[in-house]
């Protein structure tokens, strides 16, 4: 298929690093002040420390931290730095080992078949360990650090690093083939999640394909609509007259492990899967256009009237959810659970209040788009798993407006309330829901640098907000929350709930670090004076809090060119005075970023997830050049001739055992 090329450009910069200028035109306000004095970082952190509700949350585990801190020049991580760079593969701290556990086309069951890259097909994908691993998740079995279910996000497909024969290269630049319906079909099967079984035997984690909860969800598997939304007229289709059965789940990112055990899949860039046009005058063009729907990034659409607008105008009104997968039921039918809304949502991390509501932070990456939460009616159970399985159905969704001040609340998204009336075209909560960005606008919400994980932190209290970067905004639509314009290198928000309440409806919040090389005065980066060159970042993405409490940031977007190194996985003070240090533990190879990561309970174990490895127009010695199978930039993991560049899982232990970065 090298006869007929597009002239598209690769759906991982097509999608997630979109050099638009985000969807978000409403008129929200801009604060256009530079956060004041009194929001330094130790002024907060006394302020914080008054704060009896707080200190109350904080745990043995974090006391003993704390002790370990003052044995560590007052860091709570203990580890030799990683040097940053870029090379064509990964390096982790020393004194600990960095395992391939799980590779694009490894068997997820017993009767897969061995991976060949150079004749894959459908049947064989959907046996095997997809592509482009994000979100990881760990789901103890029998309630053992040792042995569990690994959870994997698959979150898109690199056909340029997938295919032989599919890219040409015109005055220096990779043009792409269109793609067969085989390697369609193939692209589908790659997407989704995994969930397989895994061990650790003598100190190494190892997959079991005969695991009897293995499963692999795909673009295809039926899932149903719940909540709010199912049933809608907005959400019916040719193929679906009841507006609740959806086929697949697209564009998994980041996601979630509730407290009853169950598997969160965040639906992200959903746009890129659509092509055509709207029949004229459509009811939805102007939520289309807010959510940048169609892009066009795949040719899925030439085989699949469902991602035609023009045949089914509906269809993208069913992705955008959380869906919620039961992993002890291999046959379960995954749900999109609508109540949690329809954004680009990064991820889904969960944590149960004071008063056994639980409380699900939402990310929603694009410039200038929101933070939000769900907060349930109903309360967990830890003693009756069932009684849990539908609590995702009723609550409360708030998008956050953080105040100049240093102050915030959570505004509810609830029809009726506000703005959210009949007058403003939202009939109903489903209304609400399928327009969720519209309905933040319409409240106030502020808009951020692409908001991606928000982690809560259950032994300090505080909620941590990562944001990638915008160098979109302009000087004169800074505020207090996005101090800076052209922001290229992100930063990362600490939120504290009122009252140490995860379900407070007002909190405070402050800037926890701006990203960048500190010693470029202009960048206005604010890492500790203790963070060598090494371990400063940019473009936070994804994140983790370990059982101890302390903080893991990982990246997407560090480069020889932007940077001068990969991404990474940093560890990151929050306590004390040596708040805002940072060290790296980890940098994947070329052109790849890093996700997960996900802590074991015993946190002997951190998994980490390389994605789309040799990606992207730089080489490890930092020539500009292009990577496409035949002539890739890296070989990892494999490194052999005839084996391409594979994302994968990488279990990172302490060599001789014991916890990890102490
Ligand atoms: Fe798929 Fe927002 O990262
Ligand atoms: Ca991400
Ligand atoms: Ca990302």
């Amino acid at each position: 298929m090298t006869d007929h090329f597009s002239q598209k450009i690769f759906p991982t910069t097509q999608l997630e690093d979109a050099d638009g200028d985000g969807h978000n035109t409403s008129l929200n306000p801009t604060m256009g002040e530079i956060i004041g004095k009194r929001f330094s970082r130790r002024g907060f952190l006394q302020g914080s420390l008054a704060v009896s509700a707080i200190a109350a949350t904080v745990g043995p585990a974090a006391l003993l931290s704390a002790q370990e801190a003052r044995a560590n020049g007052g860091s709570a991580f203990s580890f030799p730095e990683v040097e940053a760079g870029v090379d064509a593969t990964h390096h982790v701290a020393e004194g600990y080992d960095a395992d391939i556990l799980l590779r694009w086309g490894d068997a997820i069951f017993a009767d897969a078949p061995e991976f060949d890259p150079t004749k894959q097909t459908a049947a064989a994908q959907e046996r095997q360990f997809g592509y482009n691993n994000d979100y990881v998740g760990f789901i103890p079995l029998d309630g053992s650090a040792e042995h569990g279910l690994l959870v994997v996000n698959h979150e898109y497909t690199n056909p340029h690093l997938m295919f032989p024969g599919l890219v040409t290269i015109v005055d220096g630049k990779i043009e792409q083939g269109k793609l067969s319906k085989d390697q369609v079909d193939v692209e589908m099967a790659a997407h989704g999640g995994t969930i397989v079984e895994i061990r650790k035997v003598d100190g190494k984690w190892q997959v079991v394909p005969e695991g009897k909860y293995n499963r692999r969800i795909t673009a295809n598997t039926e899932m149903r609509l719940t909540g709010p939304v199912a049933g809608h007229d907005r959400v019916k289709t040719s193929a679906d007259a009841t507006g609740t059965k959806v086929i697949g789940t697209l564009n998994n990112c980041a996601g979630g492990v509730t407290p009853w055990g169950t598997y969160i899949m965040a639906e992200e860039n959903f746009h890129g899967y659509f092509s055509g046009e709207l029949p004229a005058d459509h009811a939805e063009a102007a939520n289309y256009k807010r959510y940048g729907v169609p892009d066009s990034g795949y040719d899925w659409a030439n085989f699949y009237d469902r991602f035609d607008l023009a045949k089914e105008p509906n269809e993208p009104n069913r992705f955008g959810w959380i869906v919620e997968v039961d992993v002890m039921d291999p046959n379960s039918v995954p749900k999109k659970r609508t109540a949690l809304g329809r954004t680009k949502h990064e991820g889904a991390e969960s944590i149960v209040a004071k008063n056994g509501k639980v409380v699900f932070y939402l990310g929603d990456d694009e410039r200038f788009d929101y933070v939000y939460k769900f907060v349930t009616d109903g309360t967990y159970n830890p003693n009756d798993r069932a009684a849990n399985m539908d609590l995702l159905d009723a609550g409360t969704l708030y998008v956050a407006k953080f105040n100049e001040d240093g102050t915030m609340q959570w505004l509810p998204l609830v029809h009726g309330e506000g703005p959210l009336t009949a007058e403003n075209g939202f009939a109903s909560q489903a209304d609400v829901l399928i327009e969720t960005r519209r309905a933040g606008d319409l409240v106030g919400a502020t808009k951020m640098d692409r908001p991606e994980d928000v982690q809560p932190n259950g032994v300090n209290g505080k909620v941590y907000v990562m944001l990638t970067n915008n160098s979109k905004r302009k000087a004169d639509q800074v505020d207090a929350a996005n101090p800076r314009a052209a922001n290229a290198f992100g930063h990362i928000i600490e939120i504290e709930e009122d009252g140490g309440d995860f379900t407070a409806t007002s909190g405070k919040w402050e800037v926890l670090l701006k990203c960048g090389d500190p010693s470029v005065a202009e960048v206005g980066a604010t890492f500790s004076t203790e963070t060598t060159k090494n371990g400063w970042f940019g473009m936070p993405d994804n994140c983790a809090v370990d059982a101890a409490g302390r903080l893991w940031v990982s990246t997407d977007g560090n480069s020889n060119k932007a940077t001068g190194r990969t991404d990474g996985l940093w560890a990151v003070d929050t306590e004390g005075d040596a708040r805002a240090t940072s060290k790296l533990f980890f940098r994947v190879p070329v052109g790849a970023e890093m996700c997960g990561p996900l802590f074991t309970p015993d946190d002997e174990t951190v998994f980490v997830a390389v994605q789309h490895p040799g990606d992207g127009g730089e080489d490890w010695d930092g020539h500009g050049r292009p990577s496409y199978y035949e002539d890739l930039s890296t070989r990892w993991p494999d490194f052999k001739d005839d084996m391409p560049v594979r994302p994968a899982v990488v279990a990172i232990t302490k060599i001789g055992g014991g916890k990890i970065g102490v």
